[in-house]
């Protein structure tokens, strides 16, 4: 469940009128609600409760400092891609040593800065990075902990370009290579092996890949285990989200009203999956969610700014473009489309675009939509992962505002950038 509903005709985040952001601080904007990103970490850590389990938040999928403080006070640990998100989870008051760091191509700076700070491990994706970060501990004289990333070449089912545990895939090491990278691994001084670690991808809707991963994986853990005395062993993310329907009948009635075998996810049932594939290794069991944490969470809004009838199509322009969320365009991904003012059931069919120049700047095309008018805004739902965080500059166009809902109370987490600030570090070169 998320926390945006209709209440007096007008759609609400919580307590808060989102008409009321929208004549407060303009658009596109991002909305989060503070609730439901609470209640999706309790929710799915409380299902989780019969394994020695920590969650590591993916902090790619959102990582505005006032989110990342609301996990850090469930006591969330961190999974890192980049020395800037350690970073921010240490200005949002977490520690490093509740960080996992993943990735292909951690440099130099990287490897001494989160080694430095004490960082809980590197999830090392080959044999040559694992010999860097034994070089660069050595430099400081200090002991790396490592885990290395496991390619299961398991099929996730998903998108391809989120496919992430099949063998043509860059990501991990290959299954086959596993045990003779350990062994060398435990030749070099300045390592010391904390783990293993695998992640075949994102937005799984079926749990069939998870398992059939862990059926693969969970016995090379328990021998890592016992051969090296390793302490965990991370599954990764992935658990998918409802983007279709999502918000029209409220996602628990709608997933209960589907056949059995098209239901999305549910914490439960992937809990109740994994778990038992899992509880007798003697390992801690590290979860690395990120889009199934934030997902439902978030809205973009977008004000109409012209309509245009052609003689085949109407076109609504929003003022939202595919610089603040580039899901549609990059993966074809789906965000429902829904009027702020409550709707009346006068649709008609819309071709919905943003104002960038690509015509891959699209959010829906020729759908049975509720009509709306210029001046008018709407919500494109479950934006709260991968949102933001993939905006981009294109265009020239200032990054969009973010605010965080928490009951009555709606805060700036980021002003909109301007253009003068985008502009300045130019200028300042010419
Ligand atoms: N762990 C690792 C090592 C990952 O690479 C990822 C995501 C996660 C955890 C979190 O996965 P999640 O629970 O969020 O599925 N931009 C794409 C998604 C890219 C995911 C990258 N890795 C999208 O918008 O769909």
């Amino acid at each position: 469940m998320h926390s945006f509903s209709y209440k007096n005709g007008s759609l609400h985040c919580e307590g808060v009128d989102v008409q009321a952001i929208a004549d407060i601080h303009g658009s596109p904007t991002y909305i989060y609600s503070a609730e439901t990103i609470v209640k999706n970490y309790k929710d799915l850590d409380a299902s989780l409760s019969g394994l020695d389990h920590q969650i590591e938040y993916a902090v790619k999928a959102n990582s505005n400092l006032a989110v990342l403080k609301l996990l850090i006070d469930q006591d969330s640990g961190f999974d890192i891609v980049s020395v800037g998100e350690l970073m921010r989870v240490l200005a949002a008051g977490g520690e490093a040593s509740k960080c996992t760091f993943a990735g292909v191509g951690k440099t130099y700076e990287e490897i001494s800065y989160c080694l430095q700070k004490g960082i809980y491990c590197f999830n090392a994706e080959s044999e040559s990075e694992i010999i860097f970060i034994d070089q660069v501990a050595r430099d400081l004289n200090l002991i790396a902990p490592i885990a290395v990333r496991v390619n299961p070449n398991i099929d996730a089912k998903t998108h391809a370009k989120i496919t992430t545990g099949k063998k043509e895939n860059k990501f991990g090491v290959d299954f086959e290579y596993i045990e003779d990278i350990y062994a060398r691994c435990a030749t070099l001084k300045n390592i010391s092996l904390r783990g293993v670690q695998m992640h075949i991808g994102s937005q799984l809707t079926d749990d069939t890949p998870f398992l059939q991963a862990i059926d693969k994986v969970a016995p090379l853990a328990a021998k890592l285990k016992e051969l090296y005395q390793i302490e965990f062993f991370s599954i990764g993310g992935g658990i998918g989200i409802v983007y279709d329907e999502a918000f029209a009948s409220g996602q628990e009635e709608w997933w209960t009203s589907q056949p059995e075998s098209q239901r999305p996810l549910t914490f439960e049932k992937y809990a109740a999956g994994v778990i038992p594939k899992l509880k007798d290794l003697g390992l801690k069991i590290l979860f690395e969610p990120g889009r199934c944490i934030v997902g439902n969470a978030g809205i973009l809004i977008s004000k109409c700014i012209y309509e245009k009838k052609g003689e085949v199509k109407t076109f609504k322009i929003v003022d939202a473009g595919m610089n603040e969320l580039i899901r549609p365009a990059l993966y074809e991904g789906y965000h429902q489309i829904i009027t702020v003012k409550e709707p009346t059931g006068n649709t008609a069919d819309l071709d919905v675009v943003g104002p960038i120049c690509e015509s891959s700047d699209f959010w829906c095309k020729t759908l049975n939509q509720e009509n709306f008018k210029e001046g008018e805004y709407i919500a494109l739902m479950s934006a709260g992962a991968y949102g933001f965080v993939m905006a981009s500059n294109y265009n020239t166009r200032g990054l969009p505002t973010e605010v965080l809902v928490s009951g009555d109370t709606a805060k700036i987490v980021r002003p909109r950038q301007t253009v003068e600030d985008i502009l300045k570090s130019e200028i300042d070169c010419l």
